[in-house]
């Protein structure tokens, strides 16, 4: 599931309107919760928009989404605050901070175990940028977590740790944070 971030924050009245891209192979199955009630759901597999309220209370709201994919179902969270005036009460928890970052966590992965095959000028996919790498992020998730990526018989890089896989996968669940 691509396109979903966590975003900031919004002034009062904020309409919502949002575009997830996924993947074809997802299938059709698609639903969101705007803290915890059903969204509109509109378009097809790949391409949804959802649609909410026309304006949004002041406060932190959280947006749930699940889709299928081939593996089972993927589900993302994401919290944003509307932004309100005196009347928004007592401040809310702030939403859990971004704990894994690509620069500090990711590339050394990449630099060590991806680089050899898919840096600048090879026949991979460039995945040796931030913006690169998060293109692709689910698919190096999925493929690192089948065991595919590195290539095991390929000898030329080493495999990830468990807890490196973990961490690429606390990446893309956050948002894929650069
Ligand atoms: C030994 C070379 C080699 C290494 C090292 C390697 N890959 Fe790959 N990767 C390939 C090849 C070859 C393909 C294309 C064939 C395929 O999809 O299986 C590929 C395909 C991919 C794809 C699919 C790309 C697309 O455009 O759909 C992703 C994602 C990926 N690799 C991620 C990674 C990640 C993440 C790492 C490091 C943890 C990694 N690879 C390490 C050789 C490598």
């Amino acid at each position: 599931m691509q396109g979903v971030r966590p975003y900031g924050r919004l002034p009062e009245g904020s309409g919502f309107a949002v575009r997830v891209l996924g993947d074809p192979s997802m299938g059709t199955s698609f639903g969101a919760q705007l803290d915890g009630k059903g969204v509109q759901v509109t378009g097809s597999a790949g391409t949804w928009t959802l649609t909410g309220p026309e304006s949004l209370g002041p406060g932190w709201h959280s947006l749930s989404l699940s889709a299928g994919s081939p593996e089972g179902t993927v589900q993302r969270t994401v919290k944003f605050l509307v932004e309100g005036g005196e009347s928004s009460g007592p401040p809310m928890p702030p939403p859990d901070e971004p704990t894994v970052f690509f620069e500090e966590d990711i590339r050394p992965i990449y630099e060590r175990s991806c680089a050899a095959c898919h840096g600048e000028g090879s026949n991979q996919s460039f995945l040796g940028s931030f913006e690169a790498f998060s293109a692709l992020g689910q698919q190096a998730l999925d493929r690192v977590s089948a065991g595919e990526m590195p290539p095991p018989a390929a000898g030329v890089a080493e495999p990830l740790t468990e807890d490196e896989i973990q961490l690429l996968a606390t990446w893309v669940q956050e948002g894929m944070n650069p």
